[in-house]
């Protein structure tokens, strides 16, 4: 190992569990990608894991290994999986009916995929109103909270697995603000005692996984981790934590468009976003709670990019609006569409639309996959609590209380790569490059 790396990495050996409440359209697609990709059916399209490189030293160096070779990271034939769902069809089966793949491609992964049956998960239809299923826990909160470590220490042994993480890519939880129970760790056990009903499923989730030794990654917009008592947890047992709501579609093209604007001094009246899906996301998301959650995340990008406060003639008076409805036609093939009212020299507007058919569990999978693949090299380079380098991937960046979250994809890539070479002793790359014309 070379002496000047920051951090100590343990290397990568043995297999990578990898479980996941919900198994649905995106973790599906993830899954069944990965067993695609090991077939050499398809390429890892959309993942900085699988394709990314990472210039080192100056650009006369030449030195631009990919990120999986500069980082001991698994592989993707040491990824084992495991989850749970209020449904027990199979991955299989859950893949099929997300109608994201095609038929013919489900066939050729159809083994590995059938294998993967749901564990009985912990529900709360107050949290989650407009689906139910019968795969369920019963028992008070602490009671299922310790279920789930027994399924967590059941699965990393019959497995074999040498490390585990868990990303969250089930539905989206009704909107609650931290409360009293949240506050401290002391507070929340109480509160898994007494079944406390401000502690969402997630929230048991992730304290069964932060108990166990598990990182916890966040895909959806709850809240979560973002807790002082489970990040007290999390840091307690010198684990990573990130989320929040994976950076798909809509709000993916919003962190590229906005930085541009700012970055030229073009003003803007307005940014008008809609969506249409038809997926079970879209589903979930028809209830107003679920919505909420999702508004807050998408909504707070453009503020943190534009910062009205420093810019007030260019961006104080912007009106920024997120819908989305269900339109079961068109299932995961979402179609977002975003007016943006803009202005330029002396105020004079002007108009962009921005039309995107994209495929949300396509956009969505490799992220799980990077999401996965970073958390355990987070994990054994000793990284814990708020892994903010991961903010690339997240709608609603976990960060410190007192700081904001960083929300251009730009400045977030900058971080990612800084972060990778840091634990490596590169030298950071600050693109000044004066010493080129010296
Ligand atoms: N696809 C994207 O681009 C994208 C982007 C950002 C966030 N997300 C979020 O990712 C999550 C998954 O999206 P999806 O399209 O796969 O949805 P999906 O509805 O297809 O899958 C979610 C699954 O979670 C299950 N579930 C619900 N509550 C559960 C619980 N408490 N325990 C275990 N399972 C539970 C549901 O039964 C369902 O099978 C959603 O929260 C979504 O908002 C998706």
């Amino acid at each position: 190992m070379p002496t000047n790396e920051n951090v100590r990495i343990a290397p990568a050996d043995g297999k990578l569990g990898v479980l996941i409440p919900g198994i649905g359209a995106v973790s599906t697609t993830f899954m069944a990608g990965v067993e695609a990709v090991k077939r050499g059916l398809g390429v890892p399209v959309g993942s900085l894991t699988q394709l990314a490189t990472v210039r080192l030293g100056k650009r006369t160096e030449a030195r631009t290994p990919m990120i999986k070779d500069f980082v001991p990271l698994a592989g993707l034939d040491d990824l084992v999986f495991g989850g749970w769902d209020i449904f027990e069809d199979t991955a299989y089966q859950a893949a099929t009916n997300a109608k994201v793949l095609e038929p013919a491609l489900l066939e050729q992964v159809r083994e590995p995929l059938e294998k993967i049956k749901p564990m009985k998960a912990v529900f709360d239809h107050e949290y989650v109103r407009l689906i139910d299923g019968p795969n369920k826990k019963t028992g008070s909160k602490m009671d299922m909270a310790h279920m789930l470590m027994d399924d967590i220490r059941q699965f990393q042994k019959s497995t074999g697995v040498a490390r585990t993480i868990m990303i969250w890519c089930a539905s989206t939880e009704v909107f609650h603000r931290p409360s009293e129970v949240h506050q401290t760790l002391k507070n929340f056990e109480a509160g898994l005692m007494k079944d406390d009903p401000e502690i969402a499923p997630s929230q048991i989730y992730a304290y069964a996984a932060l108990k166990t030794g598990v990182p916890y990654a966040n895909g959806a917009p709850n809240l979560t981790t973002d807790t002082p008592a489970l990040l007290d947890l999390a840091r307690e047992n010198n684990l990573p934590v990130c989320g929040k709501d994976f950076k798909t579609g809509q709000t993916f093209m919003k962190t590229l468009l906005a930085p541009g604007f700012k970055a030229r001094m073009l003003g803007m009246h307005g940014w008008f976003s809609t969506n249409i899906l038809g997926n079970r996301d879209g589903e979930v998301l028809e209830d107003p709670g679920s919505f909420k959650s999702k508004e807050e995340t998408k909504l707070s990008v453009l503020d943190q990019i534009l910062q009205p406060k420093l810019y007030p003639q260019l961006y104080g008076d912007l009106y920024h609006a997120v819908r989305i409805n269900y339109y079961p036609p068109r299932g995961d093939q979402k179609e977002g569409w975003d007016n943006i009212d803009i202005f330029g020299w002396l105020g004079y507007p002007m108009q962009i639309k921005v039309d995107f058919l994209c495929r949300d569990s396509i956009l969505a999978a490799p992220l799980v996959l990077d999401l996965v693949l970073f958390m355990d090299l987070a994990q054994r380079a000793g990284m814990r609590g708020i892994q903010e380098w991961l903010s690339f991937y997240f709608k609603a960046p976990m960060h410190a209380p007192g700081l904001y979250p960083e929300h251009d994809i730009f400045i977030q890539l900058m971080k990612l790569k800084n972060t990778l070479r840091w634990m490596k002793g590169e030298d950071l790359i600050t693109h000044l490059g004066l010493e080129y014309y010296d």
